[in-house]
């Protein structure tokens, strides 16, 4: 599969990408005389869709997993799954606080999110930077945050708080001044459908759970929100592909569906297709492999390290830091990777403050340095040869390297900063992003490495906090 960051294709691979665009082309237009359809609902033609590129410019989105888990707000998002299962500590909590004949689906009514303003949420995600924004529409409770005919009495506008929370966000996000990208997140199964539980007794050799909820449901997401991004997920105790018949609904997503040019799809398609087959790859949660990767990926991570859903029993040292979101940012899109930062809304409609604030402050870094994320590309070195606290990106014009970035997440003890993966030349000049005048630099011993005296700020002077970013123009 081809690298998708198409400025940033260096000469060595354009010859081999313009030699695989003819076939893939050929290809195409094969299927198209036999068919009529550009893409099979088979994995090689589905795989060979180019990913629409303002996906892999945008770098950085936020993620939002809300639901009638957000009511117990207790553990995690899997709260009925575990509580089903005899976990003791959720056991507990509902001997303790509900009476004895309550059940999972009773939360929902208390889902009101009263408070809720879709416009609030979208200013936060816009005050973060973010260029793009994934709802989960459906978990594995299988609740629907938008009133699905498909799911009758088990939706946002049946029980709980009577709106459509999906349709909302959709307006609010696509009201922004900035573009930020609208995405949905859906969930395949549902841990307690009964034609789910049918299907799997049958061992999946009947098909009533996708053919009567799923990708009824899947359709009616694409067809009433228009969404940019699909993110499938629900592979953890599923079945394969065949079952969800997941290059059915591709094909008909990349060839006939409202958003055919412009959709961007994940890799969680069913069992064997994580890190496989699909759009770009999330592989597993939290996935930043640290090493640049051959095909576009996504490091999908959480403000709160131990939950998707917001959980009151939290510890502010599960909560990440500032410096610790920006670093993830950093080695992600160094990596070729982009990030997808979840925070979890409250039953009531609120993004807690500790939240916002960290959505603020990467988006007050990327103000300052956003040069160095959007639209960057993978130089050819990543960490530094020194150092892991260095991480390079850099900005292309076609195949030639316009600027290095180097993103130092921790200052210099002694002002100085050895970058080793840099060569200079005589051009070479060092600024660092956000301070007017130049740095004094010097080469490396044999001329390997760029030694860069850092700039003397007081607070008030320093553009950002967390991380900085040295800009080098002309270096190899
Ligand atoms: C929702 O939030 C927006 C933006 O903060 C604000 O302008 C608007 O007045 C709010 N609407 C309501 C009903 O509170
Ligand atoms: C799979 O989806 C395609 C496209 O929607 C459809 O034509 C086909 O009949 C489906 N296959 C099954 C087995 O449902
Ligand atoms: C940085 O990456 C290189 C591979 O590019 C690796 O060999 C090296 O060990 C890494 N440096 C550190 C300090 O981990
Ligand atoms: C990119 O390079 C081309 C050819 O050298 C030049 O014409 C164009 O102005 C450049 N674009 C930018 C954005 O610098
Ligand atoms: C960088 O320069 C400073 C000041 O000249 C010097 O003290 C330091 O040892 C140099 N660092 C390296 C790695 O050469």
């Amino acid at each position: 599969m081809i690298f998708m960051c198409k400025p940033c294709t260096s000469g060595s691979n354009m010859v081999s990408i313009t030699l695989l665009k003819f076939f893939i082309l050929l290809a195409l237009l094969q299927s198209l005389m036999v068919h009529g359809q550009p893409y099979q609902p088979n994995w090689q033609s589905i795989d060979s869709r180019p990913l629409p590129g303002w996906y892999d410019d945008a770098k950085f989105g936020i993620f939002m997993h809300w639901g009638v888990y957000s009511v117990p707000s207790y553990g995690s998002e899997w709260f009925w799954q575990y509580w089903a299962s005899n976990v003791p500590s959720y056991v507990n909590f509902m001997k303790q606080n509900y009476r004895p004949d309550f059940t999972y689906a009773d939360f929902a009514e208390q889902f009101q999110a009263e408070l809720f303003n879709a416009s609030r949420f979208a200013e936060i995600v816009e005050a973060s930077g973010a260029r793009y924004y994934v709802l989960t529409t459906k978990h594995h409770e299988g609740y629907t945050l938008w009133p699905s005919r498909y799911s009758w009495n088990w939706n946002a506008m049946d029980v709980g708080p009577k709106r459509d929370l999906v349709g909302e966000m959709a307006t609010a996000i696509r009201k922004l001044t900035t573009k930020v990208h609208f995405g949905l997140y859906h969930s395949l199964f549902a841990w307690y459908h009964p034609l789910y539980l049918q299907d799997e007794a049958n061992d999946f050799t009947t098909r009533l759970y996708p053919e009567q909820i799923s990708t009824p449901m899947l359709h009616e997401l694409v067809e009433n929100y228009h969404p940019d991004i699909v993110w499938s997920d629900g592979f953890e105790k599923t079945t394969g592909p065949e079952y969800w018949n997941s290059t059915g609904f591709l094909a008909w997503l990349y060839n006939s569906s409202p958003v055919k040019d412009v959709v961007v799809v994940n890799d969680r398609w069913g069992e064997g297709t994580v890190c496989h087959h699909g759009g770009y790859y999330t592989c597993h949660d939290r996935y930043n492999p640290g090493t640049l990767q051959n095909h576009k990926w996504e490091n999908a991570m959480t403000v709160d390290r131990g939950s998707w859903g917001y959980r009151r029993n939290v510890q502010l040292a599960n909560y990440l830091s500032a410096e610790q979101l920006i670093a993830s940012l950093a080695k992600t899109v160094s990596c070729g990777g982009n990030m997808l930062l979840n925070v979890g809304p409250t039953h009531d409609g609120r993004i807690i403050p500790i939240f916002e604030e960290r959505l603020r402050q990467i988006g007050s870094w990327l103000k300052v340095n956003g040069e160095a994320i959007y639209g960057s590309c993978p130089w050819r070195a990543q960490n530094d040869t020194k150092s892991l606290d260095i991480w390079y990106t850099s900005q292309k014009n076609g195949t030639t390297v316009e600027a290095v970035y180097a993103i130092i997440l921790a200052w210099p003890a002694n002002n100085h900063i050895f970058l080793g993966a840099p060569m200079s030349t005589k051009m070479t000049t060092v600024a660092m992003v956000g301070v007017e005048p130049p740095l004094n630099w010097e080469a490396g011993p044999k001329g390997v490495g760029v030694n860069v005296t850092m700039p003397t700020l007081n607070p008030v002077q320093m553009p950002c906090q967390w991380a900085w970013v040295l800009k080098l123009l002309n270096i190899k």
